[in-house]
């Protein structure tokens, strides 16, 4: 049986999903997270559809085995390519971050339209496009992949010059033509200040982190799964490789310390050859 105490899922291709998981404790700070990040075979954002789906089914079926209540799909990628299967493999609810973005940006959109930016398999499979056409069928939509944006966020060059360059190489195109840009990738909120700046005033940026953790609260909250006990959150993250680099760049992002960060071997755990 399914409690409310049981914690969130959340999986990622490695550390991005960290922005998901700030909004998520923002947003319902009572709730307990099993989160996995798939350090060992990240990006996915340059994989092909059926690589990526395998490793959704197996992040799944991990977070799965944790007892979770509700899995939250934060990779973008994964979300645009996987949720068919994830979903199949979950036992418990699941949400990706596409859904509850084009909701969001469908209802601040004026007459210019909406930007997506996101990795190249994301951009690629057209799903946040197919989403927004099927709430808005007349909406503008410009989509482009900046795949230089995730190694960019991952060195920690959030506010650098080389971070500005890139953000005007990608988006200069974008300038006066849009209402609202989607940040469709986890690490590209990190990169909030160089993207405002190359797309100029009047353009607001839509963190999927964010909307996301807002349809995980109203889903947990309608089906009576929101956790009531008032005591301290247990968080714990599996990584797949490199726990010690993860434990440093997670504990400075979510500003505290974590009692457990390990590494796991998903295959093995999962008894899978
Ligand atoms: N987590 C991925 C996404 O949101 C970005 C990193 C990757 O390519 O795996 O699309």
């Amino acid at each position: 049986m399914t409690l409310r105490e049981n914690p969130i899922g959340v999986f990622d291709s490695g550390i991005g999903g960290l922005t998901v998981v700030s909004q998520i404790i923002k947003m319902l700070p009572h709730e307990n997270i099993v989160y996995f990040g798939d350090t060992a075979r990240v990006p996915y954002g340059n994989k092909s559809a059926e690589v990526v789906k395998g490793y959704a089914v197996q992040d799944t079926r991990f977070l799965v085995s944790k007892d979770v209540k509700l899995i939250v799909v934060a990779c973008n990628t994964a979300s645009a390519l996987a949720m068919d299967v994830v979903r199949v493999h979950s036992k418990v609810p699941a949400i990706g971050v596409i859904e509850p973005t084009v909701k969001e940006a469908a209802s601040l959109v004026g007459d210019r339209g909406i930007g997506v930016i996101g990795t190249l398999s994301t951009i690629n499979s057209c799903a946040y496009s197919t989403a927004l056409n099927r709430l808005d069928k007349g909406v503008k939509i410009m989509t482009k992949a900046c795949p230089l944006f995730v190694p960019l966020a991952e060195e920690g060059l959030f506010d650098h010059p080389v971070a500005d360059l890139m953000s005007r190489e990608y988006l200069s195109e974008f300038s006066g033509r849009i209402d609202v840009m989607i940040l469709g990738c986890t690490h590209y909120p990190l990169l909030s200040g160089p993207i405002s700046r190359a797309l100029g005033s009047g353009i607001k940026l839509l963190d999927s982190g964010e909307a996301t953790a807002r349809a995980v609260k109203e889903l947990l909250s309608q089906s009576g799964m929101l956790n009531d006990q008032k005591s301290k959150p247990r968080y714990e993250f599996y990584v797949s490789d490199f726990p010690q680099k993860f434990n440093e760049i997670a504990e400075s992002f979510l500003g505290q310390r974590l009692e457990f960060v390990r590494k796991v071997d998903v295959l093995a755990e999962l008894d899978i050859k």
